[in-house]
């Protein structure tokens, strides 16, 4: 079985990155992993506390399970937890890593809980992905961009990632959560100052509403993993509310079409992040 960090160090020397890609409902679950399975992919599966809460911890780890007899490389992360003691249930249920979102705490404070989570985690062989800079909006539509654009504060982010000894670290760019009227741009000249000062994998965040291009250069600049969540929700929606208004009443009629909607969407990111084949 190879491990999450085994694709995180070939990404890295090899120039790709692997997609995390949220998932809250039985049918998202199963056009990831069948995207994944099709293209010869690995992924993440991601959970935050709001998906994982409503889907069940130990459900996702069971399904996670099942799926990897077919295909293994399909890995589970803990998406901006802040409750110690939910990380800490990922962590002794197998999850593959947890991202410990201490970004509205004070530097000090979240160096502290990281650290501890890194200790706790590293025992279980569980990767912990940390954030210092709270990265700005929410996984749904926008209409106004934020005022401002937040920057990786770079010494902080070396000292953090040094104290805490973190796997990964979740970055600012000028990325966002969520999708906008107005496209945004990535400060790639930001992330190459990064990329050399801090020795750590690279996630970038906001993966919804970036331009291939945008996208592409920050994987030829040392990103690894790109999280991706609003498309998918809104790919779930809009095909959801189409499949409603034909005439079917059977679940296993009106559903593929959505599973294949949002298959198909984690496909095309796959191809844009390199991961093709590289399971
Ligand atoms: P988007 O919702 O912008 O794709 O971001 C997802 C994300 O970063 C999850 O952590």
């Amino acid at each position: 079985m190879k491990r999450l960090k085994y694709f995180f160090k070939k990404a890295k020397k090899e120039g790709w990155a692997i997609g995390q890609f949220n998932f809250s409902t039985l049918e998202q679950f199963k056009a990831i992993v069948s995207a994944a399975e099709k293209l010869k992919s690995p992924v993440i599966l991601g959970t935050s506390q709001g998906e994982v809460n409503f889907f069940g911890i130990e459900e996702a780890i069971l399904l996670r399970d099942l799926y990897r007899k077919k295909f293994p490389y399909v890995y589970l992360n803990l998406d901006h937890g802040k409750d110690v003691n939910l990380i800490k249930k990922a962590i002794n249920l197998g999850y593959d890593c947890v991202h410990f979102d201490g970004s509205g705490l004070n530097f000090q404070e979240n160096l502290k809980i990281t650290k501890k989570i890194v200790k706790y985690a590293n025992k279980k062989g569980c990767l912990v992905e940390g954030e210092i800079k709270s990265i700005q909006g929410s996984s749904e539509v926008h209409k106004e961009l934020p005022k401002e654009v937040l920057l990786e504060d770079i010494e902080k982010a070396k000292e953090f990632v040094k104290k805490t000894e973190i796997d990964s670290l979740a970055i600012n760019i000028g990325n966002l959560h969520g999708v906008y009227t107005k496209s945004i741009r990535l400060k790639i000249d930001h992330l190459q100052k990064i990329k050399k000062a801090i020795p750590v994998f690279l996630v970038l965040h906001g993966g919804s509403g970036t331009s291939k291009k945008d996208i592409k250069e920050a994987i030829k600049n040392g990103v690894v993993k790109i999280n991706v969540n609003t498309e998918l929700r809104i790919a779930w929606k809009k095909s959801l509310a189409e499949s409603l208004q034909k005439k079917a009443i059977k679940p296993y009629k009106i559903l593929p079409p959505v599973i294949e909607t949002i298959s198909d969407l984690v496909q095309e990111k796959i191809e844009v992040f390199g991961s093709i084949n590289k399971s």
